[in-house]
């Protein structure tokens, strides 16, 4: 009979490091190194087929290839779905693409999925997402009327930040989304959408509340970034800033309107 008293040491320290779900009741060595590509057993994928699956080296430049032939938001969703090069996807349940509508004036991205869009399969529907909507409903906007992505598509362990691996790996997706959507503003929640797609180091502190460009194979988009509503949720106080984005948002929507 085995011991418990390791058992239950073992377990105490994987709570303890953060660990909050069981992912398969089979153990997986995820740290094993891949198979080798075996030679292809069917012809060469006919033109239009599902791209052929990257190793995580060569994963970005593949990638960048792929989305930029994706001629809309579908297919680039089908490019993602079977794009292995990003090692957050083997402990994910579900791949979070973004969703809205494919000319959304608004386009609001995160950093990456939780626990709640893993489950579902949707970006920002877990306590943050509940607090993206009350912000947007507060400038007259429903969640329908906006597109909402994240810079990575699974949720990593733990919702442990990113590594800048898993960050480049996922990039040509959403720079994609982007040109693709071409929105008239894009606000980035936190601090890791604005390092991730203004290309800074600067944190969010200083980011917030500054008009900044983006120039996207679509053309230019405005860029407001913002608190993300997490950070909100752990400090109601900085919501006052958050508000005076909002208003500029709403502001920048409005001057554009016909
Ligand atoms: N936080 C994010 O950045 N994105 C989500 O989709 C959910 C929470």
């Amino acid at each position: 009979m085995t011991e418990r008293g390791p058992l239950l040491a073992a377990l105490e320290w994987q709570l303890a490091a953060g660990v909050d779900e069981v992912v398969g009741f089979e153990p997986t060595d995820r740290f094993a190194p891949p198979p080798e590509p075996r030679a292809p057993a069917s012809p060469p994928s006919a033109p239009g087929a599902a791209p052929a699956r990257a190793r995580p080296a060569e994963a970005a430049p593949a990638a960048a290839k792929d989305t930029a032939a994706a001629a809309d938001l579908d297919t680039l969703r089908a490019r993602l779905l079977s794009f292995d090069g990003c090692a957050l996807k083997k402990t994910a349940t579900n791949t979070v693409f973004g969703e809205g509508p494919a000319r959304a004036r608004l386009m609001i991205v995160g950093e990456a999925p939780g626990a709640d869009e893993d489950r579902q399969g949707r970006p920002f529907v877990g306590p943050s997402g509940r607090l993206l909507e009350r912000m947007l409903a507060a400038i007259g906007l429903s969640r329908d009327e906006v597109y909402i992505a994240n810079t990575v598509y699974w949720r990593p362990p733990g919702n442990r930040t990113p590594s800048a691996e898993e960050v480049e790996a996922c990039r040509p997706f959403i720079s994609r989304q982007i040109a693709l959507v071409a929105p008239e503003v894009l606000m980035l929640t936190g601090g890791a959408a604005a390092k991730t797609l203004l290309g800074t180091t600067e944190g969010i502190m200083r980011l917030r509340g500054r008009w900044r460009s983006l120039e996207t194979s679509g053309g230019p988009v405005d860029v407001m970034p913002t608190f993300h509503p997490a950070f909100l949720l752990r400090s109601p106080a900085r919501k006052r800033e958050s508000w005076r984005d909002l208003l500029a948002v709403r502001a920048r929507l409005e001057s554009g309107r016909p």
